[in-house]
Parts: structure tokens; sequence; C-alpha cells
């Protein structure tokens, strides 16, 4: 009895440990492809504002951070950034554009 105890447990801790934990297709459904981002100057504006109000609650606005990488690199990040920020999916798409615009190309 107690071995089988001992194999459902290890199986539970297997299961659990190999669950992906983000799936790769999360950040795709946050924030937009480099493809389908807007360049419009008025959403990057509106996204800079949101960059240098909501972004900077927790850490100094990351201009450097985003100026060394590319916005393909960037896009996870964005993604649990706007997370922890709470951004709507208007001010996403936003500061997506500003951070297009501002990335390493
Ligand atoms: C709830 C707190 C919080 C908020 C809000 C937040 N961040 Fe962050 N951010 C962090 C923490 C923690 C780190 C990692 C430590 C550090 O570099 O300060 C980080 C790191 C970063 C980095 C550096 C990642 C790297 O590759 O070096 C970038 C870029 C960034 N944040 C962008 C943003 C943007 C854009 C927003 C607004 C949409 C935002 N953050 C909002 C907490 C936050």
């Amino acid at each position: 009895m107690k071995k089988i105890l001992i194999v459902a447990y290890i199986g539970v801790i297997a299961i659990i440990a190999c669950t992906p934990k983000a799936s790769p297709t999360a950040t795709d459904a946050i924030i937009p492809l480099a493809t389908e981002v807007s360049t419009s100057q008025e959403t990057i504006n509106a996204g800079q504002v949101i960059f240098t109000t909501k972004c900077t609650k927790c850490h100094k606005a990351k201009d450097k951070a985003v100026a060394s990488q590319t916005y393909e690199e960037l896009r996870p990040v964005l993604a649990s950034m706007s997370k922890k920020a709470r951004l709507s999916s208007e001010e996403v798409k936003q500061v997506s554009a500003y951070v297009f615009e501002n990335a390493k190309k």
C-alpha cells in the first residue's frame, strides 16, 4: 500500500514539474507582433505617456533596456510588464508602439 502511495506521489510531482508554466503563445496573445504593431505617431506618443507614468511605478524608465534589445526580444518582457502595470488592451497597443519605435533595429 505504501509503495502505491509513493509511486502516485512521484507521478503527481512529475506531472506538475512537466507542465509548462507559460505557453509560448501567451506573449503573442497580448503583445502585437512586429508586423502588426501600430506605427502611428499618435499611438506612439500615447505609449510614451504610459511608459513614463505607469511603468515607472516600480522602476525608472527602462530606456536603455529597450534601446539595447530588439522588439522581438522585448515582447515577452512587455507581456509580463503589461500585466504588472495592469494595462488595458488599448494601453498595451500604445506602449508596444512606443517600445517598437525605440527598440534596437
Ligand atoms: C509591478 C512592478 C512593475 C511594473 C508596473 C513594471 N515593471 Fe518592468 N520590471 C519590474 C521588475 C521587478 C523588473 C526586473 C528588475 C529591474 O530591472 O528593475 C523589471 C524589468 C523591466 C525591464 C528590463 C528587462 C530586461 O530585459 O532587462 C523592462 C524593459 C521593463 N521592466 C519594462 C517595463 C514596462 C514597459 C512597463 C510598463 C508597461 C513596466 N516595466 C512596468 C517591475 C515592474
